[in-house]
């Protein structure tokens, strides 16, 4: 008997040894008690919680969080750029701010076609030409005017200070200006600041920016869209053949927008409505795949990336026809994201072979006529939470640099569908609801998202990659939901992605297992490892129900939680 007892005790510690060996402790990020921000650089994340400390909300942070991006991360953060926030309160009240980019009143369905009817990409995406009209500074001031609760200046001062003292060159930023250092002088046709040999550990000063950063602080939105820096920013886009105006500028405005809404099992999931895709097609994506039993399936196993894919695929071949500027064109939201309509697409669907691209298009609604970028989540001590994602569109965006201004101007013009069927610079097809008109937005892909649970905050979420940033938020919500990661764990796991068209899943390089790409193309599936399609970055946090928060910072970049 008491040998017995010892085999069976052996045993026992043998197969602890082996799972403990098999699978890694979960990996938990940044705890705290009371409020944090996550974004992709650690000084911008901390002038967020300092304004939180000194009294400051969720809001506060965010004009600072925003701004402090611009200053430490100019391969996304911006003035010359745009964004979308999503917000809840610590009453429940929930809303979305939308300040994305606008075409110039000067554009044209056609002006990136050439005389045959062709494409010029790089007009859409290099210089003066791709830039559409800035949208971030109009949004933190209306950020501000319904919600901030500390005068400006102490908000924006510590950035101002930040650009004049400068920020210390990461490793991955200094590979990143050597990487785009030739279209840099090709869109300036000069040196600009940044393309001055900066290495790892160097401090990088920008008193110009400093100084927009001050007139802002003493001014108001008035300066950036009427003021002295409108005409400094009006006259150089002129003087590199541009066509924003000061007409363009005065009649810019962010603008309230109702979220996307639906449920996931007993979540409830806030995202962005258009003009980004991100809530819809997010909603579309979680209410196909909702009846399948993922779980069971397993993280990242055969099962679960075919399913995941085929949704996937379907809701961005809806994404390509059916969503723009809800101001220019009528999108049948409801409809999009209900279970009837959503059920229909799944028809057809298989375990057992692909359903090729070729053979889905847009789903029929009777009666219906008809890139890099950043993200951060924070949450404050009073419960209040917010999700935004803000650009440039592609790193540096048109990477036109103001250098009397210290920023970069995005390249959100290609963001529209130059020519419909034609892919944009994320191989994204797109349709008529989504061509250029005077001050129409650009359809995005930007999925700042909130969860709550329970009727309490959940989680914020959010992500930077183009294309990718739908499918990356996904993931990483069911990695929580479905298979009971941290929200650090969530984060760190390999991605794929599928966007309808080109029919490929795109898999995270050297992260997934042959014999399962083998098992995929056996049932029709087209695999890549190809580097750079998967570019995101997301930044989250886990509120628990105890109201202790976890950070999800992404290491894919140099992405920091910061609390306390
Ligand atoms: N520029 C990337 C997006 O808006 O989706």
């Amino acid at each position: 008997m008491k040998q017995l007892l010892f085999f069976l005790l052996l045993l026992l510690s043998f197969s602890c040894k082996t799972s403990t060996h098999e699978k890694p402790a979960p990996v938990k990020g940044l705890i705290t008690q009371n409020a944090m921000v996550v974004s992709a650089r650690q000084e911008a994340s901390k002038i967020g919680t300092d304004i939180m400390k000194n009294g400051g909300n969720a809001f506060d942070a965010m004009v600072a969080t925003e701004m402090a991006l611009a200053v430490s991360y100019p391969y996304a953060g911006n003035l010359g750029g745009g964004g979308f926030m999503v917000y809840r309160e610590s009453n429940g009240r929930i809303g979305a701010l939308d300040y994305r980019e606008k075409a110039p009143l000067a554009s044209t369905k056609d002006m990136y076609l050439d005389e045959n009817g062709e494409v010029i990409s790089k007009k859409s995406q290099l210089g003066a030409m791709a830039v559409g009209v800035p949208g971030t500074i109009a949004g933190i001031f209306e950020v501000y005017k319904k919600f901030g609760s500390l005068p400006i200046e102490d908000l924006l001062t510590p950035v101002a200070d930040l650009a004049r003292n400068g920020i210390i060159i990461t490793k991955k930023q200094e590979a990143r200006f050597e990487k785009y250092k030739d279209l840099f002088f090709e869109a300036n046709g000069d040196t600009i600041p940044i393309t001055s040999g900066y290495k790892a550990s160097d401090t990088l000063k920008n008193p110009k920016l400093a100084e927009t950063l001050e007139r802002i602080i003493k001014n108001g939105v008035d300066e950036f869209y009427r003021g002295e820096t409108a005409e400094k920013l009006v006259n150089f886009l002129q003087s590199r053949g541009g066509i924003i105006t000061m007409e363009d500028l005065a009649k810019y405005e962010a603008k309230w927008r109702e979220p996307v809404q639906f449920k996931y099992k007993d979540l409830n999931i806030i995202s962005m409505s258009p003009p980004s895709s991100g809530g819809v097609c997010l909603g579309q994506i979680m209410k196909m795949i909702e009846p399948y039993d993922l779980k069971q399936y397993g993280h990242n196993q055969l099962e679960t990336i075919q399913i995941l894919t085929e949704a996937e695929r379907r809701a961005y071949a809806d994404r390509s026809f059916y969503l723009g500027d809800p101001d220019f064109v009528e999108i049948p939201i409801d409809t999009l994201i209900s279970k009837e309509y959503l059920n229909y697409r799944m028809e057809g669907f298989s375990l057992d072979q692909a359903t090729l691209s070729s053979t889905i298009n847009c789903g029929i609604i009777p009666g219906y006529e008809s890139d890099e970028t950043t993200h951060y989540s924070i949450v404050d001590e009073y419960g209040n939470a917010i999700s935004v994602t803000t650009t440039l569109n592609g790193a540096y965006g048109s990477k036109l640099y103001v250098p009397e201004l210290g920023f970069f101007l995005n390249n959100e013009m290609d963001d529209f569908s130059a020519k419909p069927g034609e892919p944009n610079m994320f191989g994204l097809i797109g349709a008529e609801a989504n061509a250029i008109a005077p001050e129409k937005r650009m359809l995005s892909s930007m999925t700042p998202t909130i969860i709550e649970k329970d009727d309490k905050l959940w989680m914020s979420i959010g992500t930077p990659g183009g294309s990718t940033i739908i499918t990356s938020v996904l993931q990483t919500i069911l990695n929580v939901k479905e298979f009971g990661m941290t929200m650090q764990d969530a984060v760190n796991a390999p991605r794929f992605h599928h966007q309808w068209l080109p029919d490929s899943i795109y898999f995270e390089p050297n992260k997934f297992d042959q014999k399962l790409f083998k098992e995929l193309e056996a049932k029709g599936y087209n695999i890549s490892e190809k580097e750079s399609k998967i570019s995101s970055k997301v930044n989250s946090i886990l509120v628990y129900p105890n109201g202790t928060m976890e950070g999800g910072a992404d290491k894919r970049g140099d992405d920091t939680a910061v609390g306390y």
